[in-house]
């Protein structure tokens, strides 16, 4: 790889956490329009399903690429194929299996769809070209403390987050759109327990890949979720007057 690459994809880490930063002060401002917050008849509405296939089908898709018409060099070692088989474990069960388990999903704005379709792009991007061709690391890596305690948190965070959507999805009955107060799991504890598993499988990965590139992911993740997150706490709060007041927004005990 070219020596100017590596502070090139370190330029990008730190612009994701910008645009990080940026979209949880937007998302004080407006809320994110989709879902619940989606105008019911949308100008320009992707189906629920279709758009969620589609804006995260390059996380997938450009990994994949990048690493099939490169020489992926570092991919010949293991902590580099395992980073990115986390990566791209999550994103196929993200835009192969959940589009599919959707109900009643509510149509997605072709803004919003294209910006996270861009995001995709972007971080996938970042991602896979930083673990196929440059990041370097001991092959012993996979036994360091640090990759262990990340890979553990990356598969916790990845099941409570499968789990919690699971729990979502089973408040409506097949044909059913409206909402429900969840109940069970870490929705005993946090609003937005899905959010949680997320966030932190995504500081898992960090820890794991111990790199500027997992970090702005997780710190990305982080800003945007906890803001929706807290989008959705005032909402059932306002919506739902017997919503258990002790539930927490995102993080059980915390915040
Ligand atoms: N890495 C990132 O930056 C990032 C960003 C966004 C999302 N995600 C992930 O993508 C997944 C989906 O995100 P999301 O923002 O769509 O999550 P969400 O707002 O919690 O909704 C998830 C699904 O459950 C339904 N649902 C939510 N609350 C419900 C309730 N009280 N009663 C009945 N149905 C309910 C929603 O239906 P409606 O669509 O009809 O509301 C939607 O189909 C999550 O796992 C999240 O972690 C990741």
């Amino acid at each position: 790889m070219e020596p100017a690459e590596g502070s090139h994809l370190d330029a990008l880490a730190y612009l994701e956490c910008a645009l990080g930063l940026l979209g949880s002060v937007l998302l004080k401002l407006v809320r994110s329009a989709y879902g619940r917050y989606a105008s019911p008849r949308p100008a320009c509405g992707v189906p629920a399903r279709a758009a969620w296939a589609l804006q995260e089908l390059p996380s997938l898709a450009v990994p994949l690429w990048v690493c099939a018409r490169t020489a992926a060099e570092r991919l010949r070692h293991a902590p580099n194929r395992v980073l990115l088989a986390m990566f791209l474990v999550h994103y196929a069960q993200r835009s192969l299996i959940f589009p599919l388990l959707i109900r009643g999903g509510k149509p997605m704005p072709l803004y919003t769809c294209t910006l996270a379709f861009t995001f995709c792009v972007y971080n996938g991007y970042l991602q896979s070209r930083y673990l196929s061709q440059y990041a370097v690391y001991a092959d012993d890596w996979v036994t360091d403390p640090r990759f262990l305690v990340g890979f553990c948190l990356w598969l916790v965070g990845m099941l409570i987050n499968i789990h919690s959507d699971h729990i979502l999805r089973n408040l409506r009955k097949p044909g059913e759109t409206g909402y429900k107060i969840p109940r069970g799991g870490l929705f005993e504890y946090v609003t937005a327990a899905n959010y949680f598993g997320e966030v932190v499988e995504w500081c898992g990965y960090a820890l794991a890949s111990w790199s500027i590139q997992g970090g702005a992911f997780a710190a990305f993740t982080f800003c945007i979720l906890v803001s929706r997150a807290q989008q959705h706490h005032q909402w059932y709060l306002e919506k739902f007057e017997d919503y258990p007041k002790f539930r927490k927004i995102i993080i059980p005990f915390l915040l």
